[in-house]
């Protein structure tokens, strides 16, 4: 018998919206078949490699080239006085800065680029490196950003050292200074401290950390002298951006300039900027005619490749006797290390750190940011974060559990009491910023009945007991964190990169005429499964298996313009277009139905994959019928062909939101914390594929785990890196990484076509505060207020001494 599928089956054969499908770049993946850009190997290549200054502020005396130049394989050392002539010794930042390709006269900080060597392999470049003699003038280098506006600090940035303001953010107040940002009431916050029961202000430190992608960065990039173009493959977030900044410095039009980013090896904010390496490498093709590849080793990505974080926070909070917020203020001096290559959108130098308001409906607030040049590396990404909110949510949530501490209330208590109500959606922050959609008491309620809150709350009583009793030497902690993220970056009038193109993105979609499609993306996945979800998109829209439609990402000369993959935009933007350029192409395959069917556009109803005429239905096309007659017979004055292309800027940002709840048993006797269990329930809105956010959501705590615990990029007086090798820095592997217990809830985006909101970075929002407010439990109720993270064992134990926990 030859049965009809039904209607289940027709839906499930098409692995859309909601379907758990396997990633479909794994294969390749997981047998080795990548396409990095290491494996990229272009005939006559060459190799290029960096010498860097083993000093964090020095005045370079003189540069010997003679020695590398004689190293067998050397075929040239280039210095910032090569540059010159090209103009080409400083690189604009993404933050409206510049920052020197080579050492211009001096070093600003430790593993600063100085020369660039190249040579006919790796190997022979190093030697090339080793064989460079430069002399130095050591000087006094700034390593405390507290430090860097005293009166008599070192003026860092001689080079701007009269500029009246960096990147057009308004005055400096001293040499080291580059912008003061502010946002909110300072009147009106002011009144509500003055007016308020209680208040609560901590410095709330988040250390300087580094994304350790699992890939360095790196590009080979390539000139062809005859047709005077440019090819450059490379490890960006954003190619087009990295394809318009280059235009921009270079004398080639943009139109030779093809940017290709291949398989990423993981990005997290760390691959969105531009490094000297990209420079190098396409001065030096551009110079010798041949390809040159240039890829960083491990300790160069810790050390010089941009930092995250370096945000020092003190947060404070005014509130009414029984718990109600009345205000929020925040100081926080930012530390960007020689020049200021944050990655941020051109309005917002201290990103989007008005998300500090967080899930509650906080009436008055007031923050202030100082941007401060240091002897460090630039950078000031966004690691697995939006700009600088996971730096605002760590602070405000530190400060809740303090004022709860204060007030004598259980911080879940008094995050209930204040969390924004779902009638009050959609709702306009203090700052302004209109979030979409939520019921956060709902996801709230629904954490802690999941982990038995009340229950873990009675055994932490009973643990204190016996640890006073001198019965344990066991700590119980819970750490409980409400947030909400804002991702999608985001509505053009507001965000923009560079101050040139806005931050929209596109999709363009080809149905060829056997039925199966290709979609083309501004976007560019660094192992988010893109090539599997964005065939999730298309194929609910477009009535055509996810399997049959092939995704690509990556190559300007391709992809429409897009601003690429961070701040979890993708799905928020372009998993909108996405939507938008299918939902063009089945209007249009809608009227070639008609056509074909001889009835009137009206008279169809769209059922999974198939036009159906109304009260007829048997009278039907497949969507693969009608590809194939859009090629051959489409109705007078129609074009042929099925494609469509979107370019989708957002009327807003998307604001997922989550409850984590985490506990930890510390040893006070050696300060190690054990990870009892984590809890993360985040709601997404409508969720493509609930395996891969189960992944992200498992990424992004195992790297929330890591920050809080263990990770650090620090320096020592004189600015010497400490702790830039995996010896040092602390990649959790299984053995470490605690067992995660995800849930969710589901409040679709009332603005995005498909009601979905981004979540690659929340679990990194929210569980930074939520390890860091465990641990800091721990010690409340025996007179801990606030320990500065990593919250490795050595400090929490130094934490317990000081509380007179330890002898
Ligand atoms: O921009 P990025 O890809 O880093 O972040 P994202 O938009 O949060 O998406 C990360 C991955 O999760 C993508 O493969 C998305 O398609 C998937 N995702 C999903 O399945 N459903 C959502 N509502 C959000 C993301």
């Amino acid at each position: 018998m030859n049965e009809q599928p039904s209607r289940k089956e027709r839906e499930a054969a098409l692995e859309g919206i909601g379907t758990s499908r396997k990633r479909v770049e794994d294969p390749r993946f997981t047998q080795g078949k990548g396409n990095y850009v290491d494996d990229i190997k272009l005939p006559d290549m060459v190799h290029g490699d960096f010498v860097r200054s083993p000093y964090a502020h020095a005045r370079i005396k003189k540069i010997n080239k003679d020695a590398a130049l004689a190293v067998p394989g050397v075929l040239a050392v280039l210095t910032a006085d090569d540059l010159k002539p090209f103009n080409l010794h400083y690189m604009p930042t993404l933050a409206g800065d510049v920052q020197a390709v080579l050492a211009d006269e001096k070093v600003l900080y430790q593993m600063q680029e100085v020369a660039f060597v190249v040579a006919t392999d790796r190997y022979a470049a190093a030697d090339g490196v080793e064989a460079v003699e430069v002399e130095y003038d050591e000087l006094e280098p700034v390593i405390d950003p507290f430090k860097a506006m005293d009166k008599d600090a070192p003026i860092l940035r001689e080079d701007i050292k009269d500029a009246k303001e960096v990147g057009g953010h308004g005055p400096r107040k001293h040499p080291n200074h580059i912008w003061t940002w502010e946002a909110g009431d300072q009147k009106a916050t002011d009144k509500a401290f003055k007016d308020a029961d209680v208040t609560v202000k901590e410095m709330v430190s988040y250390q300087r950390c580094h994304a350790s992608p699992m890939e360095t960065a790196c590009c080979v990039a390539s000139f062809d002298k005859i047709n005077g173009a440019l090819t450059v493959w490379g490890t960006f977030q954003a190619p087009h951006v990295v394809r318009t900044v280059a235009a921009l410095i270079s004398p080639l039009p943009e139109h030779k300039i093809r940017i290709i980013s291949p398989d990423i090896g993981g990005g997290f904010g760390n691959k969105v900027g531009v490094y000297p390496g990209y420079i190098m490498a396409i001065a030096a093709t551009v110079v010798l005619g041949i390809p040159v590849k240039w890829v960083e080793d491990r300790i160069e990505n810790l050390s010089a490749t941009a930092f995250a974080r370096d945000y020092h926070m003190a947060g404070e909070l005014s509130a009414t006797k029984d718990g109600k917020i009345t205000g929020l203020r925040c100081y926080t001096l930012a530390d960007h290390g020689a020049f200021d290559a944050c990655v941020s959108a051109s309005k917002f130098p201290a990103g989007l750190f008005m998300i500090c308001t967080n899930s509650y409906d906080i009436p008055n607030a007031f923050v202030s940011v100082d941007g401060v040049y240091t002897n460090k590396t630039p950078g000031g990404v966004a690691y697995r974060c939006s700009l600088r909110v996971t730096e605002a949510i760590y602070m405000v949530e530190r400060m809740v559990d303090i004022l709860a501490q204060k007030l004598g209330m259980d911080p879940a208590e008094l995050r209930m009491k204040n969390l924004i109500k779902p009638d009050q959606f959609p709702y306009t922050t203090t700052f302004g910023l209109q979030y979409d959609s939520g019921d956060y008491p709902a996801a709230f309620k629904k954490a802690m009945k999941s982990v038995g809150y009340d229950a873990l709350r009675k055994e932490q009583a009973k643990k204190l007991e016996d640890f006073k009793a001198g019965k344990s030497r066991s700590l119980m902690g819970i750490g409980v964190c409400t947030f909400t993220e804002i991702v999608g970056a985001g509505p053009s009038r507001v965000c923009d990169i560079v101050g040139l193109v806005g931050t929209f993105d596109s999709c363009e979609v080809r149905v060829h005429p056997t039925g199966v499609a290709i979609a083309r993306f501004g976007t560019k996945s660094q192992g988010q499964a893109h090539e599997t979800t964005y065939a999730q998109i298309l194929s609910t829209e477009m009535g055509i298996p996810a399997a049959d439609i092939e995704i690509e990402e990556g190559d300007t000369d391709t992809a429409p313009y897009g601003l690429g993959t961070w701040g979890s935009r993708s799905t928020p933007v372009g998993g909108a277009a996405c939507a938008n350029a299918a939902r063009k192409v089945r209007a249009k395959a809608q009227k070639i139905a008609a056509h074909v069917m001889e009835v009137s556009e009206k008279d169809l109803e769209w059922d999974i994959d198939t036009f159906r005429v109304k009260g007829a239905p048997d009278k039907a096309m497949t969507m693969k019928e009608v590809a194939l007659a859009a090629y051959s017979n489409v109705p007078e004055g129609l074009e042929l062909g099925l494609e469509a292309v979107e370019y989708y800027d957002p009327p807003n940002f998307t604001f997922p939101y989550g409850a984590y709840i985490c506990v930890v048993d510390i040893d006070a006797d050696t300060g190690e914390t054990a990870i009892r269990s984590f809890y993360a329930l985040d709601d997404c809105g409508t969720r493509i594929n609930p395996m891969i956010i189960e992944g992200q959501v498992h990424g992004g705590l195992t790297e929330a785990f890591a920050i809080a615990m263990g990770q650090i990029i620090d320096y020592d007086e004189a600015g010497n890196v400490i702790g830039a090798s995996f010896l040092d820095y602390f990649i959790p592997t299984a053995v470490e990484t605690p067992i995660w217990t995800t849930d969710h809830t589901v409040t679709p985006c009332p603005h995005h076509p498909i009601g979905a909101k981004g979540v690659g970075e929340s679990p990194n929002v929210g569980g930074v505060p939520a390890f860091s407010n465990a641990v800091n439990d721990a010690f409340a109720a025996l007179g801990g207020v606030h320990t500065q993270m990593p919250h490795t064992a050595p400090r929490v134990w130094e934490h317990a001494k000081e509380l007179g926990l330890v002898a």
